[in-house]
């Protein structure tokens, strides 16, 4: 990514990878509606290095705000680092946004998303390698990955570029 690009983390919690990102640069948004404030101990690393803290915004992001919270931060990427329960829709907004993204999924929400099925074979999404299949499918292009930590490290991302049609099935 280029210097100073714009970086939206949807489910931020508490801002440690919007501090890193902008530490490291970048000029960030963070949402989440449980976010508490940028910590003293945030605000005292951003000060050392000479950076402003990152934007907040603390609203649930979802169909109906998420492409409002895109257009007003304007972001060149989107990432985020298990969001729970918002995890498809940060696929989908940044698809409709045609922006490239970054999305490490955790939790599966298996009944609450009972409809999610896998277009290749239409089996119910239960696991969580099968939601990661599932984000994966949505795009000509989306990419699969393992970061290096433990837990939940597979990391679905998308470059952006001209051709983020949504995938269709036959
Ligand atoms: C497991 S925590 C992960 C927090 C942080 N990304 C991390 O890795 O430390 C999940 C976060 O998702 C947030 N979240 C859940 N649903 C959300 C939604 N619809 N919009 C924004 N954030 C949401 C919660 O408030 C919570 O902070």
């Amino acid at each position: 990514m280029p210097p100073a690009a714009r970086v939206l983390e949807v489910a931020g919690g508490k801002g440690d990878l919007s501090l890193a990102l902008t530490l490291a640069g970048y000029d960030v948004t963070l949402v989440d509606p449980q976010h508490k404030g940028i910590s003293g101990r945030h605000r005292k690393r951003l000060k050392k290095a000479g950076r402003a803290p990152f934007g907040v915004v603390r609203e649930f992001f979802d169909a109906s705000s998420s492409a409002r919270i895109v257009a007003a931060a304007r972001p060149d990427l989107v990432v985020a680092l298990h969001p729970d329960e918002c995890t498809e829709e940060v696929v989908d907004a940044a698809l409709a946004a045609s922006l490239p993204f970054a999305v490490v999924p955790c939790c599966v929400f298996s009944r609450l998303f009972a409809g999610r099925r896998l277009p290749s074979t239409g089996e119910r999404v239960r696991t969580h390698g099968q939601l990661c299949e599932f984000l994966a499918a949505k795009a000509v292009g989306t990419e699969r990955a393992v970061l290096g930590f433990a837990g939940k490290p597979d990391v679905v991302f998308h470059r952006g570029g001209a051709v983020m049609c949504t995938a269709i099935d036959d």
